[in-house]
């Protein structure tokens, strides 16, 4: 399985400016406290805003090159706020942490990194193991619209002016590939950029498994969640499958072994 580490380089520049989700994770925090657990944490796109309103976030992510960069954009917050957020290199399926939490959250569709459901199993149990009881998992993921996975192969090109910085002389060619038996796309990412008059190359891969909304729901009851909410937005829309997004909002319920 590719990690994010070749990617790491451009992440910032084609999302650093994703801000659609902040407000939710933010009132999600404001509501279930602190300190907030970030599967899959990247960056820091979502853990900085938290930390700079006051919350601690403990982020996990397994690439190395993306806490690097996280901990360069740590450092636009305040010294003081700096240590409400701490990194680690840890795999999201069996992570360890001298800590729980009432809250849980994975933006930006991170648990589509699980590709077989042992994977996305030990990933929740992982988490249920690290809130406390009642504790909230609240998490987004595309929705695989037909329209989209009736295809077996798809291209696309992002140009510079949707980036974070509009002129930085990158493109990006995506090319997807789809596995339908086991749900699985898999991103392969050109990266063009042109330097000193040189064209560079540089290339990333990353495989998701799409997940339906009844599939997630089940995975979650299989794993000791109730699952509250499920939204078709981040302002808590109706989920209607056209809206592109499922919002999950689960809560840990006990799990009981004799059942
Ligand atoms: C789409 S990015 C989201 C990053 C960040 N949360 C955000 O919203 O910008 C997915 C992140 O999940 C991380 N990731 C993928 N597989 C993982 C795993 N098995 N364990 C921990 N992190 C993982 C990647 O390294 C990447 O940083």
């Amino acid at each position: 399985m590719p990690t994010y580490d070749s990617f790491a380089g451009f992440y910032d520049l084609e999302y650093g400016h994703k801000d659609d989700d902040l407000d939710f994770y933010l009132n999600m925090a404001d509501e279930f406290g602190s300190p907030v657990l970030e599967i899959g944490a990247g960056t820091g796109r979502v853990a900085i805003p938290l930390a700079d309103a006051g919350h601690t976030i403990w982020g996990i992510d397994n690439s190395a090159k993306m806490l690097e960069a996280a901990e360069i954009n740590l450092l636009r917050l305040s010294a003081q706020k700096r240590p409400n957020i701490v990194l680690s290199k840890q795999n999201m399926q069996s992570f360890s942490l001298q800590q729980d939490f009432p809250l849980c959250i994975i933006p930006f569709r991170a648990f589509l990194h699980n590709l077989t459901m042992d994977e996305q199993v030990s990933t929740l149990l992982s988490i249920h193991h690290h809130l406390r009881p009642e504790g909230i998992l609240a998490f987004d993921l595309f929705v695989p619209l037909y329209s989209v996975i009736s295809q077996k192969e798809w291209q696309d090109e992002i140009a510079e002016d949707e980036f974070a910085q509009p002129d930085s002389g990158v493109t990006i060619k995506t090319k997807v590939t789809h596995d339908y038996a086991r749900q699985l796309l898999y991103i392969s990412n050109t990266y063009f950029s042109s330097e000193k008059d040189a064209l560079q190359k540089t290339k990333s891969e990353m495989i998701y498994r799409y997940v339906f909304r009844y599939e997630m729901e089940a995975l979650l009851r299989l794993t000791g969640f109730d699952v509250m909410n499920v939204y078709g937005g981040f302002e808590g829309q109706e989920y209607d499958f056209s809206s592109g997004l499922m919002v999950f909002v689960a809560r840990k319920k006990q799990l009981n072994m004799n059942e």
